[in-house]
């Protein structure tokens, strides 16, 4: 469903060029649940966010449905945007909007009617089990309530493939285990291609089909996941596994 082909990203910096992505290439199948694992700074949220172009590689090619991303004009990619949804560590949320409001937004940029909103809504609510919190406002609510806002917002209209960088990770253990349940939960039930940059193996664990494993910016391993390990060839993946 995406694949990344060769990717680089360079970034500058006052000590000189910084090689955030070399070459990377990794292939989501559509219905899975993807990871981008390594260590801090190893280029996952870079190739992450590539994804969506937040991040623009300089070089190599983003398919999705066997269109390159890095090839389409502005209007072009706002379409494909719309395609991918996208959650962070720290939610996100607008702090003077409701959480209706909050999963509303995106649909009233996008141009839906009013009621047509306010139907999607309601569901997307239902479909993360919030639905007695439409009215509150994000300071009222518990951290894994406003990631549960947060899905919600970024899956109301209806996209293909969810982007999920770090969303457990400000979160306390039990909390952390129910956001991942929600996030397979969707994955199952909706069919929703899920990618997600962690460093836990915990995350892998429970939610991931297949990882790629990052080192400095490169990916040393794409391995599948079965019944909830993996089982690294390199001499990196297994201290990896070992120590997380
Ligand atoms: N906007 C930026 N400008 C300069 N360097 C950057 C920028 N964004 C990321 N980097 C550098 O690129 C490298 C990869 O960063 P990235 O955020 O992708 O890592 P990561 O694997 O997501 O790490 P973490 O687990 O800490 O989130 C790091 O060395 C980082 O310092
Ligand atoms: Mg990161």
């Amino acid at each position: 469903m995406i694949r990344v082909e060769s990717i680089s990203k360079t970034y500058a910096t006052r000590e000189g060029p910084l090689h955030a992505l070399r070459d990377v290439s990794f292939h989501v199948p559509q219905g899975k649940v993807y990871g981008l694992i390594g260590l801090s700074g190893a280029g996952k949220s870079t190739a992450l966010r590539a994804i969506n172009l937040l991040e623009r590689p300089e070089s190599g090619k983003i398919l999705l449905e066997n269109e390159d991303l890095l090839t389409k004009n502005v209007q072009e990619l706002r379409v494909f945007r719309q395609k991918i949804g996208m959650i962070f560590q720290h939610f996100n949320l607008l702090s003077n909007r409701t959480v209706a409001q909050n999963i509303a937004f995106p649909l009233e940029i996008a141009g839906w009617e009013k009621r047509d909103i306010n139907e999607r809504v309601s569901e997307v609510l239902e479909l993360v089990r919030i639905p007695d919190k439409a009215n509150a406002y994000p300071a009222s609510l518990s951290g894994g309530q406003k990631q549960r806002v947060a899905i919600a917002r970024s899956i109301a209209n209806h996209p293909q493939v969810l982007l999920a960088d770090e969303p457990t990770s400000a979160l306390d253990p039990l909390i952390k285990n129910d956001i991942l349940a929600c996030l397979a939960d969707l994955n199952q039930r909706l069919g929703l291609t899920i990618v997600i940059a962690a460093h836990e193996m915990k995350v892998i664990r429970r939610l991931c089909h297949e990882v790629s494993l990052f080192k400095d910016g490169q990916v040393v391993e794409e391995l599948d996941v079965v019944d909830g390990k993996i089982a690294p060839q390199s001499d990196f993946g297994k201290l990896f596994v070992e120590e997380f």
